[in-house]
C-alpha cells in the first residue's frame, strides 16, 4: 500500500541527496489524496486499547500506543497533522523542501543528518535514536562530516605518505613511496561518531581493505589505525590497508550496521548504515505496515523491556564484547578495557539477577551517551544509598561516585580514554586488573 510504502521510503537513506529534499518528497506523497484515502481510520484498534486498560502496566502502555497509532491514523483529513508529532525542527525542515537544492548546496560542509524513521510517528524512541553514535557507527562516504568538513588531510609514516582529498560527495585516499601513488576510493566510514574517530573501508577492484591510517578526533587528524603500530607493510597496497575476506567483512558490517548480512551472505543492497532500530528489535516491515494499516492485533516486535541483567549483557555484548568474548580471545589486558560488558561482569557490584546494574539501568540505547558523571550518581545510590545490604556508604564523597570508582583510561594507539566499567576502588600506581 503505498502509504506504507510513502513511510517506508524515509527509513532508507539516500545518496547523494540532501535531508531537506528527500523529508519534501516524503511529506509530498504522504499529503496527497491517494496518501490520505489509504490511512483511513479503524474503529476498532479503540476496541483493543479498552481491552489493553484493564490488564497490568505494561498493557496500559501498549494501549496508550495504540490511542496514537489511532490518532494519526484517524487524521485522514488533515495528513499535515501527522507532522505535529514530529519535533519543530523536523517541520522547519519541511517547510525549506522547496529550497532543497539551495539548501543543499550551502549545506555542503555541514553534517548530513539521516531521514527520521517512519516510527517516530509513534514511538519517542525514533526522534532521538538517529543521532546517536550508535546510529552512525557506519556512514556512507557523501554523509560523512569528518571528511565533508575536511577536504585535505595528510600524514606521513616512515617512508609512506598519505592524503585524503574531498572531491564533491567522494574522497580519494591515496598512498604514495616517492615513487609510485597508489588511490582508493572510500566506501564507507567506520566508528563514524566523532567521539573517537573513524577508519575507511577502501575498495580496490571490488575487494574492501580497511585503511592504515584513521581518523582521530582528539588530534583532529590522521595516525595509524588502532593495532597497525608494529606492522610493518610489504609493499604500497599493504601500506594502503588491509584485505577485508568475507567473514571479516561480515562481522565489522554485522557490528556497524543494519541489515547487512544474512547467514554467511553480506546483503549490501539491502543495509542501512549504522546500528538502526531493526538491529536490535528485529525486522519491522510487517509491525509497520499492520499499525498503519489499523491491524486490530498488529504484528509484535521483540520484546526487549523484559531482559534480565544478564541477557542485556549479552545482547549489548553481542557487539560490546562479553565475558565468554575475552575469556575465547585469551589475552587480558589494556586492551580489554573498551568491552563494557565484559569489565562490568568483573564488578563486585554485578549481579545477574539486579537490573539496577544492568547496561540499561545507566544507558538508554535511544539517547547519545550522557557525559555529565553527576547524572550516573543515583545509580550507584540506588543499591549504596541503603537499597542492598551488602552495598556500603563510601566514606569519601557523596557524588561524582564513577569518576573515582569508573575510571577513564588511556588505550594505546586510540588517542581516547575509555570508562573502566570494573567498578572498583582504585589504588594508586595499581597494574591493569584484566
Ligand atoms: C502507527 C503507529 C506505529 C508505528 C508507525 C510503529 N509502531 Fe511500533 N508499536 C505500535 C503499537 C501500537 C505497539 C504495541 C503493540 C502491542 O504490543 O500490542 C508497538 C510496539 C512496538 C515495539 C515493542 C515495544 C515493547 O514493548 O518492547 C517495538 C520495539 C516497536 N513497536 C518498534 C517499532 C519500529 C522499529 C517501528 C518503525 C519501523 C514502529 N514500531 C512503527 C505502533 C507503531
Ligand atoms: C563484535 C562487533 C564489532 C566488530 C566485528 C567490529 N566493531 Fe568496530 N566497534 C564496535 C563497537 C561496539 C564499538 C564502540 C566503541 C567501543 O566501545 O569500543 C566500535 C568502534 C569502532 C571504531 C571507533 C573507534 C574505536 O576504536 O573505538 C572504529 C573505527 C571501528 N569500530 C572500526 C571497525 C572496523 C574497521 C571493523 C572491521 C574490520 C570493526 N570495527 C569491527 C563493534 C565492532
Ligand atoms: C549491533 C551492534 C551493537 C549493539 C547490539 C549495541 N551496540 Fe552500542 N555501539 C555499537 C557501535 C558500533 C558503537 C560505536 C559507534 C561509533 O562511535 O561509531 C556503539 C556505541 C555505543 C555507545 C556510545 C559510545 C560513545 O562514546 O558515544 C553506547 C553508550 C552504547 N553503544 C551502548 C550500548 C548498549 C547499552 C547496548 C545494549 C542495549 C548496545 N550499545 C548495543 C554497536 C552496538
Ligand atoms: C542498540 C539497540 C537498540 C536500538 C538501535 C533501538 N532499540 Fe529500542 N530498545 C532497545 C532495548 C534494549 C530496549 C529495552 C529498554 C529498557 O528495557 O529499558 C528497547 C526498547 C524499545 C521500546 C519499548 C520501550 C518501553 O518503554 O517499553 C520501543 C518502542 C523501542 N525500543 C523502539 C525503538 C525504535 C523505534 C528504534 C529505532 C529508532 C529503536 N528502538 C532502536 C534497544 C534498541
Ligand atoms: C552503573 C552505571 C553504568 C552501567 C551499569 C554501565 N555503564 Fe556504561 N558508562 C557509564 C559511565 C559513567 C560512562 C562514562 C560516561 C562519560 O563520562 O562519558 C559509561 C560509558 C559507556 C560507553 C562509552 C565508551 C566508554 O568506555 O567510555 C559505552 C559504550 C558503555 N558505557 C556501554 C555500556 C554497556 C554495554 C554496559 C552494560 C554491560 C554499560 N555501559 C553499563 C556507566 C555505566
Ligand atoms: C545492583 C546494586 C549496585 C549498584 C547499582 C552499584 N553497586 Fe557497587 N557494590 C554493590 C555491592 C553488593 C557491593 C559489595 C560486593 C561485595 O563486597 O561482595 C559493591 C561494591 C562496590 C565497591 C567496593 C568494591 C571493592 O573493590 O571492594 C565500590 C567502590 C562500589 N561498589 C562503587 C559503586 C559505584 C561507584 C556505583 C555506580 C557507578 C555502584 N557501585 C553501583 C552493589 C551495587
Ligand atoms: C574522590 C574519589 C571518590 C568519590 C567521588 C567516591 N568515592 Fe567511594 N571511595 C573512594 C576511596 C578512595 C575509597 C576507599 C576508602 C578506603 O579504603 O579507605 C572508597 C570506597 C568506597 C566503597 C567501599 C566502602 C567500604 O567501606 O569498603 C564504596 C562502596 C564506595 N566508595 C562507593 C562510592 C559511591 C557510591 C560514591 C558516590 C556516591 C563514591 N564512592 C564516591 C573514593 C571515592
Amino acid at each position: 500500500m503505498p502509504s506504507i510504502a510513502a513511510l517506508s521510503s524515509m527509513r532508507r537513506p539516500r545518496a547523494r541527496r540532501g535531508k531537506a529534499a528527500q523529508l519534501f518528497e516524503v511529506h509530498r506523497s504522504c499529503s496527497s489524496r491517494r496518501g490520505a484515502s489509504l490511512l483511513r481510520g479503524r474503529a476498532d484498534l479503540v476496541i483493543a486499547v479498552g481491552d489493553g486498560l484493564r490488564r497490568n502496566g505494561h498493557e496500559v502502555r501498549n494501549a496508550a500506543l495504540r490511542i496514537r497509532a489511532q490518532l494519526l491514523i484517524s487524521l485522514q483529513h488533515d495528513l499535515y497533522r501527522i507532522w505535529a508529532f514530529i519535533p519543530p525542527i523536523l517541520v522547519i525542515l519541511l517547510w525549506v523542501g522547496p529550497l532543497g537544492a539551495q539548501t543543499e548546496r550551502a549545506s555542503e560542509a555541514q553534517p548530513r543528518q539521516r531521514p527520521v524513521p517512519a516510527c517516530a510517528m509513534c514511538h519517542m524512541q525514533a526522534q532521538t535514536q538517529p543521532a546517536t553514535s550508535m546510529a552512525h557507527g557506519l556512514e556512507t562516504i557523501e554523509e560523512c562530516k569528518v571528511l565533508s568538513a575536511r577536504p585535505l588531510l595528510t600524514f606521513t609514516a616512515g617512508k609512506y605518505s598519505y592524503r585524503i582529498e574531498r572531491h564533491g560527495d567522494e574522497s580519494l585516499y591515496s598512498v604514495s613511496d616517492g615513487l609510485q601513488t597508489l588511490t582508493m576510493p572510500i566506501r564507507w566510514a567506520m566508528g563514524a561518531s566523532t567521539d573517537f574517530g573513524q577508519t575507511y573501508i577502501l575498495e580496490k577492484d571490488g575487494e574492501l581493505y580497511e585503511s592504515r591510517v584513521s581518523y582521530f578526533s582528539a588530534l583532529n587528524g590522521l595516525d595509524l589505525t588502532l593495532g597497525y603500530q608494529d606492522i610493518k607493510p610489504a609493499n604500497l597496497l599493504e601500506a594502503g590497508g588491509r584485505r577485508i575476506f568475507l567473514g571479516e567483512e561480515l562481522q565489522c558490517f554485522g557490528c556497524h550496521a543494519t541489515n547487512a548480512r544474512e547467514g554467511q551472505r553480506m546483503t549490501l543492497e539491502k543495509m542501512t548504515p549504522g546500528v538502526q532500530c531493526e538491529r536490535c528489535h528485529g525486522p519491522a516491515e510487517e509491525h509497520l505496515a499492520s499499525v498503519t494499516g489499523g491491524d486490530p492485533n498488529p504484528v509484535k516486535m521483540k520484546h526487549l523491556t523484559r531482559m534480565s541483567t544478564e541477557e542485556v549483557s549479552e545482547f549489548c555484548g553481542q557487539c560490546h564484547r562479553t565475558w565468554e568474548d575475552v575469556i575465547a580471545q585469551g589475552r587480558f589486558d589494556i586492551n580489554d578495557i573498551r568491552f563494557q560488558p565484559y569489565r562490568l561482569t568483573g564488578s563486585k557490584c554485578y549481579d545477574v539477577d539486579d537490573r539496577r546494574i544492568s547496561c540499561l539501568a545507566c544507558h538508554d540505547p535511544h539517547h547519545e551517551l550522557d557525559s555529565n558523571t553527576l547524572d550516573y550518581d543515583a545509580k550507584c545510590l540506588a543499591c549504596h544509598g541503603r537499597g542492598q545490604p551488602k552495598a556500603l556508604v563510601c566514606k569519601v564523597s557523596k557524588n561524582h561516585c564513577a569518576s573515582c570508582h569508573m575510571p577513564k583510561l588511556e588505550l594505546p594507539g586510540a588517542h581516547h580514554k575509555f570508562t573502566d566499567h570494573r567498578i572498583r576502588i582504585v589504588r594508586a600506581n595499581e597494574p591493569f586488573p584484566g
